[in-house]
């Protein structure tokens, strides 16, 4: 290895409210040496993610993150040397690599990607975290059946694109809701949704009248990553039997305060079945999970739909666009 500059990004100052790229700082770090059972990484491709935005805030399950530090995330990273018997120089694994180019590890901590014939970013889209997110809510927590009529926010980012390609394959009625007409666009002739309502085509008064029109029968499956009013507008419209999947709350992330939910009563009148969903509690199943879906990604039939930045000092403008809602798609970046 000729490398001996580590660049890295660093939170600079905690935000408030929507991200700005000066709350970040690109920084040299030097390259860590792997010691007795170490395993030292490079990184190929870090995941941004909205759950970054709680980390900075200092209210996520999985940790805080305080000015000075290195962001965390998860990468598709190469094995660069190895004091473990169990990795190798050049085995590609994901790991928690964080915001840097070189990250060590812990054997424990890595896992060995499933198969390299697909692009390595797949591991961190559709075959990585939000993957998993969208085929245990959809698939194993929802139940989809063919008919049912499935609504989807933020329908062409990392987890929606997803959950759209899984319910299309099932046989489902698909009503995508994005942000903007090209979004819209994208979801129903790249992504297969049977519809897509522009959010930003009209107030809340307009989605729940374009909710009406494309469920006139109610809906079977609502997959929420939005939260906020629009989980109230879809708890009036839910048919008898609907699973409703709590998984994100994107339209509140970047502020601190928290609107009330849906009247009960809607649940009930609907014999409703509402999951709250977390993904760590799915990892045992990951490898169940990739082997249900490569064939399809290798087929083309599902779509990774990435976002892809190059160089890790995008990181931060790239994390600041996905905190505004103007991602295309999963958010990756190409660090090596
Ligand atoms: N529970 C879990 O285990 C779990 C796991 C993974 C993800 N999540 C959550 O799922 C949600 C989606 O995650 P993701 O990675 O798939 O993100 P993403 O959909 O790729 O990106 C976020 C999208 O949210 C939409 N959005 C809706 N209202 C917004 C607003 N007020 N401001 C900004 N964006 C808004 C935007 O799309 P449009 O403009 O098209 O609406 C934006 O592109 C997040 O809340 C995330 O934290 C939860």
């Amino acid at each position: 290895m000729t490398e001996s500059i580590n660049q890295q990004v660093k939170l600079a100052r905690t935000p408030e409210g929507e991200p700005v790229p000066q709350d970040f700082e690109v920084a040299a770090g030097s390259v860590p040496e792997a010691g007795p059972g170490q395993v030292l990484c490079q990184t190929l491709f870090l995941s941004l993610d909205p759950y970054m935005r709680s980390q900075i805030a200092g209210r996520h399950i999985s940790g805080a993150i305080k000015p000075g530090d290195v962001m965390l995330g998860e990468t598709v990273s190469r094995v660069v040397s190895s004091h473990s018997d169990q990795f190798s120089p050049g085995d590609i694994v994901r790991c928690p690599g964080g915001w840097q180019q070189f990250s060590l590890h812990a054997p424990e901590a890595l896992s060995r990607v499933s198969a390299t014939d697909v692009a390595l970013s797949n591991y961190l889209s559709v075959l990585g975290m939000p993957g998993l997110t969208a085929y245990a809510g959809l698939v194993w927590l929802a139940g989809p059946k063919a008919g049912d009529t499935v609504v989807v926010p933020a329908a062409t980012g990392g987890v929606g694109a997803m959950v759209g390609q899984l319910a299309r394959q099932r046989g489902c009625r698909v009503i995508g809701i994005a942000g903007g007409p090209e979004k819209c666009r994208e979801a129903v002739e790249e992504l297969g949704y049977d519809a897509c309502i522009d959010r930003k085509a009209g107030d809340m008064a307009y989605l729940a009248a374009e909710l009406d029109r494309l469920c006139p029968a109610g809906i079977d499956i609502y997959f929420d990553l939005v939260g906020g009013e629009l989980l109230n507008q879809v708890s009036m419209r839910l048919a008898v039997g609907a699973r409703v999947i709590l998984c994100g709350i994107m339209s509140e992330l970047n502020s601190a305060a928290r609107s009330g939910g849906p009247h009960p009563a809607l649940w009930i009148k609907a014999r409703a079945t509402v999951h709250g969903l977390v993904v760590y509690d799915f990892e045992p199943r990951r490898e169940e999970f990739v082997a249900a879906c490569l064939p399809a990604i290798r087929s083309g039939e599902i779509k990774p739909f990435e976002d892809c930045y190059v160089g890790l000092e995008q990181a931060p403008e790239a994390f600041c666009r996905l905190m505004r809602g103007e991602n295309r798609g999963k958010v990756v970046i190409a660090v090596s």
